[in-house]
């Protein structure tokens, strides 16, 4: 895809100096040179930038970051274009996440919508808003699955499920490039941090992980393979090492698997001081081994830490790197450059764009995302219900937008306070804390986290809610009234020790500059709530890790799905508080009985392409329209190595309007049955499925298939 601008690229690079290449593979943030201008005007002159961060630090997702400078990156592009000596311009990139002045749900939010078509056209906004800011080059999407809600970035990527994380990889990519990348719409996307980043142990940012590599084809890789199938151009390399090889200096990852395997063709970026790390790490001995080390490993451009800079030429010098390992990494990134129109249109491709749309798709986006976890009838509320209003996060406003928000604005950011005083008829009263409180019928409780506790280098060693938040819960339930608990969070709390003094609880996440207006309009039944979750909520905070996609043991004990007859912990239930693609809407799906064309389907058939079909019909039998989210899943009855009770393989999210039925069609193919080896070769085996078709995970009753 992008090979196709090698000839191209390798004519540019004909009489390029050795210094001029090596430039290239130079990515700086400016702040360094905030009082030394003078000295950057003639780096980027001797052709020694390829690239600009528009951050001024290493963690920018929580530190206050100022606007982007249109006339001054304008100013320095020129210097590229027309002083230097091959006029080679510089891409731009920031971390335009979820959200560039228009603010969308975090990641972790909007997989739960499982809508990839509205994502994708939120996306496809969020690239408008940033070209129009100069911006080419977005380091998003994060594509980090995670099994530990106290990693603080789980806010920042699609939760826990292959399947899905791929259907948002894909759906990201495709709205920030488009079909064509030179497109005037189109900005680079680039599928973060390759690799195994979420696992990092105990959710200790960067810290360490240990992964099988069955693990890495066939749970961690599939929302990367899925961005490179779509064609994204950059990959960013991870700061975590993989069982002791950081994957920045690591070859087996970013070349064998990277190119190998999954034929990215693209460039590799790492993350910021990633390769100088690699020292630190104990993984080379100084900063010119981890520059050798890196591009060894088939590490393209160094982010701000200046290592391939001020070591590559000495070290082709002396023979420890071959001058054709720097001229492939330059070709990628020229290649990269080709496609995206950068030497046509070095500038910015601003873009008219119709703000109230883009708030309108966030609106629409943020209604999809919030999962109603539990409802006893109280909801939807009746608009002339009296309310009573606490809680920490009833008038933050920054909150609501997330971690990772660069250039969305707080101040015009509605709170939920607002929101909800704006639609109520009744009487409505705010006490923060509850100390006064008239004879309301319902209290509305605005709990969670706040986005400090969320993004990078935040983790929490501890999921629960904050005690104070705990009292005010109690004190609420002690008046007597009927409680409702609205959760702004970046993760899934471990709520069982509050869950009961609900009548209702909406978790409604850090949903971006809709947050308020979305949780608001769920409360009064004027959107039907319909996200699942993207991820498990654990009961308490000691059972992390729980995901769904588990194996079974021998004594089956694992306890998500109810096996018996071993306990997984004999302090209470061991089972999640809510299972992955949980959530509740207003109105009541009924799911008639799974149904499959045949009973046996030979493997040579499926490798020839033949497809199972199978159909469900669900009726909408409640009084109200819905969406629902229809998921199947397989079960591998018996593998040579042991497959998960549950497999995420497809899903539909369909809407029904009351009293209406559907059937819906599924079809499973060679593709959907198989799984990676240890090798990462795919393989399918003959013998027992088992599918389940239903509104979440523990959906039962499966239709059984055999592949002969
Ligand atoms: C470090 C983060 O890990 C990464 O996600 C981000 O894109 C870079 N910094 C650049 O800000």
């Amino acid at each position: 895809m992008f090979s196709k601008y090698l000839p191209q690229a390798e004519k540019i690079m004909s009489d390029m100096t050795l210094n001029e290449k090596i430039g290239q593979l130079n990515q700086i943030t400016i702040t360094p040179y905030t009082d030394k201008m003078d000295e950057l005007r003639e780096l980027i002159k001797n052709g020694g930038v390829g690239s600009i961060i528009l951050a001024s630090s290493a963690t920018a997702g929580n530190d206050p970051q100022g606007h982007v400078n249109i006339e001054l990156y304008k100013d320095l592009q020129k210097i590229a274009v027309e002083q230097s000596r091959k006029g080679i311009p510089m891409i731009y990139g920031r971390d335009v996440i979820h959200g560039h002045r228009t603010v969308y749900p975090i990641p972790l939010a909007s997989a739960a919508s499982f809508n990839e078509r509205l994502v994708e056209k939120c996306y496809k906004n969020i690239a408008a808003e940033a070209l129009n800011d100069s911006i080419r080059w977005t380091f998003s999407p994060m594509l980090d699955l995670c099994h530990d809600p106290r990693w603080g970035r789980i806010a920042e990527g699609p939760g826990e499920d292959p399947l899905l994380g791929s259907r948002m990889a894909t759906a990201c990519v495709k709205g920030f490039q488009g079909d064509d990348l030179k497109a005037d719409t189109s900005i680079v996307a680039c599928a973060k941090h390759y690799l195994g980043y979420g696992a990092s142990e105990s959710g200790r940012d960067y810290f360490r992980t240990e992964i099988s590599d069955g693990t890495l084809y066939n749970y961690i890789i599939p929302a990367f393979r899925a961005a490179v199938d779509a064609g994204v151009a950059t990959v960013m390399s991870s700061f975590n090492d993989i069982n002791g090889t950081p994957v920045t200096g690591g070859k087996k990852y970013l070349t064998d698997i990277l190119r190998g395997k999954l034929n990215f063709d693209g460039f590799v970026v790492s993350d910021w001081g990633a390769v100088e790390q690699l020292e630190h790490a104990g993984f080379a001995e100084d900063r010119r081994d981890c520059a050798k080390k890196a591009i060894h490993a088939g590490l393209d451009l160094n982010m701000c830490d200046k290592c391939y800079i001020e070591n590559l030429g000495d070290l082709v010098k002396s023979c420890e790197v071959k001058a054709a390992e720097i001229d492939t990494a330059v070709s990628r990134i020229l290649c990269v450059k080709l496609a995206m129109g950068l030497f046509e249109n070095p500038y910015c491709k601003r873009t008219e764009y119709d703000e109230s749309a883009h708030l309108a798709d966030a609106k629409l986006l943020a209604d999809e995302s919030m999962v109603l976890l539990k409802n006893n009838g109280v909801l939807p509320l009746k608009k002339d219900t009296d309310i009573l209003l606490a809680g920490p996060f009833a008038e933050d406003r920054r909150t609501l937008l997330g971690t990772w928000t660069l250039d969305g604005d707080a101040e015009k950011t509605q709170n939920f306070k607002e929101a909800l005083s704006e639609r109520a008829n009744g009487r409505f009263e705010y006490s923060a804390a509850l100390e006064s409180g008239a004879n309301s019928d319902v209290i509305v409780l605005a709990l969670g986290e706040s986005y400090t506790k969320t993004g990078e280098n935040h983790s929490v060693s501890d999921i629960s809610l904050e005690d104070s938040q705990i009292e005010l819960i109690k004190k609420a339930r002690a008046k007597g009234r009927r409680v409702v608990g609205v959760f702004f969070c970046g993760r899934p709390l471990a709520l069982e020790n509050v869950e009961e003094y609900f009548d209702a609880i909406l978790y409604a996440w850090h949903s971006g500059s809709k947050t308020a207006a979305s949780a608001a309009d769920i409360l009064f039944g004027d959107v039907v709530p319909s996200g699942k979750t993207p991820v498990t909520f654990p009961r308490k905070p000691t059972h992390i890790p729980i995901y769904y996609n588990v194996t079974s043991s021998g004594r089956p004990c694992n306890s998500y799905y109810g096996e018996g007859p071993f306990y997984s912990y004999l302090d209470g239930d061991s089972s999640p508080l809510y299972p992955f693609g949980y959530g509740l809407s207003y109105t009541a799906f009924e799911y008639g009985k799974s149904e499959c064309d045949c009973a046996e389907i030979s493997l040579e058939e499926l490798k020839n392409g033949k497809k199972v079909q199978l159909s469900v019909t669900v009726s909408n039998v409640g009084d109200f329209d819905g969406k629902e989210t229809v998921q199947l899943y397989i079960k591998d009855v018996v593998a040579s190595v042991i497959r998960p009770l549950r497999e995420l393989k497809d899903y539909k999210k369909i809407f029904l309007k009351k009293g209406e039925s559907k059937r819906i069609d599924f079809c499973l193919g060679y593709g959907d049955l198989g799984f990676y080896g240890e090798d990462g070769e795919y393989l399918l085996e003959k013998g027992k499925f088992e599918v389940f078709i239903g509104g979440n995970c523990l959906c039962g009753d499966p239709v059984e298939l055999v592949v002969k």
